[in-house]
């Protein structure tokens, strides 16, 4: 039987896709300050530069950081009519925050249904065009907002940040449990400042402890994608509103979130393959046709 028309998203009926968008990675954290926005703009850009047309929606309502990393400070969006928001686009990366529509210190305090609102609108009244990916630096934490957007968009796969505490391995698998809850896959978990290398001795500390998010991967039964050291340039490079992936294209930072965009990359051709029908080839899963 045919689904009646304009029927409401549920677990019978998929979800709306978004327009012009082929895959959705959020970026999810059971905590702030662990380093998602930062893991979720350059595996952004990492994406582009392997050759996907890519974006970045900050939907981390709370705290939107994401204009000031990606040097879109001040920067308000184009309409491209009425109810269309043009995303600006940086690093060859479209990108949306709600920061573009807020001052730097306004404070959002919407809750329940509002919230529930302004998100989707924000959302659907993008115009993205011509996505093979789009990137979204989810608020952190398992609250209504996380859960909303993740009925709000049909996401791919998500990907977990932590650091290493034991604190941080509580949170993280509470995110994981979210994302099991609401039927989105787990990508895999990025393990972010997870120790220190001495370029001075050679050698790497491991200041918030050694081995615990790959013992909780393993608990957990999803796979570790990557882990990233403590640099003393990524701060600043964000700061100063140019990713590290951008700043130090060949450093050692960049080297990983190649790597964690080629895992990304797999991890939900994979999911594709297993949910898509036996033809669909690897390469034609994740990227779409070229446009034109
Ligand atoms: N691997 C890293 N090495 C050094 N500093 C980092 C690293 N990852 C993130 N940071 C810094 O830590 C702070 C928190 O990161 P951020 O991405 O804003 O976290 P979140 O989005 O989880 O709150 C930022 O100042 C960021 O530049
Ligand atoms: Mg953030």
């Amino acid at each position: 039987m045919p689904a009646p028309p304009h029927s409401a998203p549920g677990p019978t009926n998929p979800k709306p896709r978004l327009p012009g968008v082929r895959h959705i990675i959020a970026v999810g954290s059971g905590k702030g300050g662990v380093g998602k926005s930062t893991v979720a703009v350059n595996l952004a850009i990492a994406l582009h530069q392997s050759g996907l047309r890519a974006g970045l929606l900050d939907a981390d309502i709370y705290g939107p950081s994401i204009p000031i990393m990606m040097g879109l400070r001040g920067k308000r969006p184009e309409l491209r009519d009425e109810s269309t928001m043009l995303p600006i686009e940086q690093y060859g990366i479209k990108t949306i925050s709600m920061g573009f529509m807020l001052g730097e210190t306004d404070a959002v305090v919407w809750r329940g249904p509002m919230l529930g609102k302004a998100l989707q609108q924000f959302i659907e009244d993008v115009a993205w065009d011509d996505l093979d990916v789009l990137v979204i630096d989810l608020p952190p934490g398992t609250g209504d907002v996380q859960l909303s957007l993740t009925q709000l968009v049909p996401v791919t796969g998500a990907v977990v940040v932590t650091t290493p505490q034991d604190v941080s391995m509580a949170d993280v698998r509470r995110a994981v449990r979210m994302f099991e809850m609401t039927r989105i896959p787990i990508l895999g978990v990025v393990e972010n400042m997870a120790y220190f290398h001495c370029a001075d001795n050679g050698k790497d500390y491991y200041v918030f402890g050694k081995g615990r998010t790959e013992e909780a991967c393993r608990q957990m039964g999803v796979p570790l994608l990557a882990r990233m050291p403590l640099d003393e340039a990524v701060g600043p490079a964000a700061d100063r509103g140019e990713p590290i992936v951008i700043a130090d294209p060949d450093g050692d930072q960049s080297r990983r979130y190649k790597d964690l965009a080629k895992a990304v990359i797999s991890a939900a051709t994979d999911l594709g393959r297993a949910a898509e029908s036996a033809q669909a080839g690897l390469g034609t899963f994740f990227k779409g046709p070229a446009k034109g």
